[in-house]
């Protein structure tokens, strides 16, 4: 199982997920701004992992000054990085809560950095807890469908529902994953390919548009995927393209199940229509690493999430256990 997010107590390495299968580099870290440029350009990425990365950019900025504004402005820096992940605000909110009253003393910074390694440590924790819940939930031998990378590269470790997957394959029940390629970055042919081979989880690759195929042949029997923000109401964003996956699959009458720590549940956001979409380059739509596949002046739409309405969600596994619709998860 791959480490993505190393802290080395003077500065921070990230696994660079942009060059990867082809390349195995180490970004480092060494201020806050540093930490949201990673997160901003996607040298780390996936829910759990970006709000584990920012409580250790908190850190960062705190051993270069733990004066109050500069450390308030570190927390206004990260939180612009991206919009949609809810577990980032969680993680800021969480370090500001913790680090505040002790701001101007000698003990925030040793504070800060034990917080942050908690959150990282319960991230993996959550993630083996999920994968137990998932794998309960799902009787017998599976072949799953799943989209975007939900493994160790998006979170401290294991996973959400890949995690899930890995269960299943410990479990021996575990028939195959079928991995989306995921349009427009790839990150299920990059990197959930990259994972399951290193792993040696048994796995294969489709392109985005081939589920319902998969699905009215039984080449698949269910779909896990990931989230990056669930509202209270159980409506889940994730990665483009979930929400065509889970109509497919009401069609066909298999669990679409949606794994997720509950650092990424927004209690506040009633239903998924307060869940910031975020909008991505247009770039990465017309090329692929660096070449262009369109003609010039193409317009393009690039939303990188879409939101899966609650009644398409089969289970909500979290580390508490799994839900089923209806969902109640506000305050
Ligand atoms: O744009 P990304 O790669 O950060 O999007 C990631 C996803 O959509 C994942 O499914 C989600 O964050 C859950 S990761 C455990």
């Amino acid at each position: 199982m791959v480490d993505a997010i190393l802290w080395r107590g003077t500065h921070l390495d990230l696994l660079d997920q942009r060059i990867l299968p082809f390349e195995e580099q180490f970004i480092h870290c060494h201020t806050a701004q540093d930490t949201a440029t990673a997160i901003r350009d996607m040298v780390v990425r996936g829910a759990p992992a970006i709000g584990v990365t920012a409580a250790y950019g908190m850190v960062l900025a705190l051993k270069q000054n733990h004066g109050e504004a500069s450390f308030r402005h570190a927390c206004e820096v990260l939180a612009a990085s991206r919009p949609t992940a809810v577990n980032l605000f969680d993680a800021i909110e969480l370090m500001q809560r913790e680090v505040t009253p002790l701001l101007g003393t000698d003990q925030a910074i040793d504070h800060a950095e034990q917080v942050a390694l908690k959150y990282h440590r319960d991230d993996l924790e959550k993630n083996k807890a999920i994968g137990r819940h998932g794998a309960s939930f799902l009787s017998g031998p599976r072949r799953v469908l799943t989209h975007c990378n939900t493994g160790s590269l998006a979170t401290a470790g294991w996973g959400t529902a890949l995690g899930i997957v890995r269960q299943l394959h410990a479990e021996h029940r575990l028939v195959e994953v079928v991995a989306d390629e995921t349009r427009p970055y790839l990150q299920g042919a990059r990197l959930t390919v990259w994972e399951c081979a290193k792993d040696g989880i048994p796995h294969r690759l489709v392109t985005d548009g081939m589920g319902g195929y998969l699905m009215t042949h039984k080449m698949v029997d269910c779909v896990i995927v990931g989230a990056d923000r669930i509202a209270a109401n159980g409506d889940a964003a994730n990665k483009i393209g979930t929400f065509m996956l889970a109509m497919a699959a009401k069609h066909h009458g298999i669990p679409f199940v949606v794994a997720a720590p509950t650092t990424t549940i927004d209690r506040n956001t009633p239903d998924g229509s307060g869940i910031p979409i975020e909008q991505r380059p247009e770039k990465e739509v017309t090329h692929a690493r660096n070449e262009q596949l369109t003609c010039d002046r193409t317009l393009v739409y690039n939303p990188a999430f879409d939101v899966t309405p609650a009644s398409l969600i089969s289970a909500i596994v979290t580390e508490d256990g799994v839900h089923q619709y209806p969902y109640r998860f506000g305050g």
